[in-house]
């Protein structure tokens, strides 16, 4: 399927790695010019050398914590007349209820729902004008059902949704569109480190605690980020500009609902 955004200019953030790689790595099979960022050159750099050389489309590399405010300007500025914008980040670490501090949790909203809305902003009015604009925001399952010793993740994320519900219907006219994908359990290097911490917690062998974790979801294993980068491609495509204020579940039917 021809996806028709062939040329488009892509912002996808946190992409060194996981599921903003696969989002990335989706795009420019599409054809689209990315603006790719990450806080450890090096990793980043090999993402775009890898990413170049296998689909011949123009990357450029934005080093740099996405919390702070000079990376998203420089990040911005790569690509002012982006088409695209897919808003990742690192994830708030894992902290019991109980333990989690006024810090953890003004750090969680700052990366979880202020950052990916600044960059919303700042990209926004532009995509209007030219009538076209696909944001897509990585959130998590955990929007739709908590996920314990993840309530930060959960909060700053649910607040990033409704926070942009209302933009997603104003600006749908314009041809911009803004939803969310909401991954279940994905093999990349934060669920493997997730995995690793239960291990070491229940004392048990690392394979041990990978096989009980799949066996736990319907599909029986883990999602590939590269059907979590098709979704992201579709949902960025020009067939999608009827679908926005949506969020996506990608999570094997983890989500118990029948809705
Ligand atoms: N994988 C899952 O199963 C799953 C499930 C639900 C939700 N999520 C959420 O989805 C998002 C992506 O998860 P993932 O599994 O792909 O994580 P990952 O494997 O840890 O990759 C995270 C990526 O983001 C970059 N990054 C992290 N913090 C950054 C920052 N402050 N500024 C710029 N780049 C940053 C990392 O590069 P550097 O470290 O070099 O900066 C890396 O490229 C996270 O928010 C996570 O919480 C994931």
């Amino acid at each position: 399927m021809d996806l028709g955004i062939s040329g488009r200019k892509a912002i996808v953030c946190a992409s060194s790695r996981g599921l903003g790689r696969a989002c990335a790595i989706a795009l420019a099979e599409a054809g689209c010019a990315l603006v790719l960022n990450g806080r450890d050159p090096q990793t980043l750099a090999a993402t775009a050398k890898a990413i170049r050389e296998r689909f011949g489309v123009a990357v450029h590399e934005i080093p740099g914590d996405l919390d702070d405010p000079a990376t998203r300007s420089v990040v911005v500025a790569a690509a002012p007349e982006a088409d695209i914008l897919v808003n990742n980040n690192g994830g708030p670490p894992f902290k019991t209820f109980g333990a989690i501090t006024r810090e953890d949790i003004l750090a969680g909203v700052e990366s979880n729902m202020l950052t990916p809305i600044a960059l919303v902003q700042a990209l926004l009015p532009g995509m209007a004008q030219r009538k076209f604009g696909r944001i897509v925001n990585i959130t998590s399952g955990s929007v739709r059902a908590p996920i314990a010793g993840l309530d930060v993740s959960s909060g700053a994320r649910a607040g990033l949704t409704a926070f942009l519900a209302s933009a997603a219907r104003a600006y749908v006219r314009d041809n911009v569109t803004i939803n969310a994908i909401l991954p279940g359990a994905f093999a990349t290097d934060r669920q493997r480190a997730a995995i690793e911490r239960v291990a070491a917690q229940h004392g048990v062998p690392i394979e041990a605690a990978r096989a009980d974790a799949a066996a736990r979801s319907p599909a029986r294993r883990f999602g590939d980020p590269a059907e979590f980068g098709a979704l992201c491609a579709f949902l960025a495509s020009a067939q999608a500009g009827f679908i926005t204020g949506q969020n996506i579940l990608i999570d094997g039917g983890a989500f118990p609902g029948a809705f």
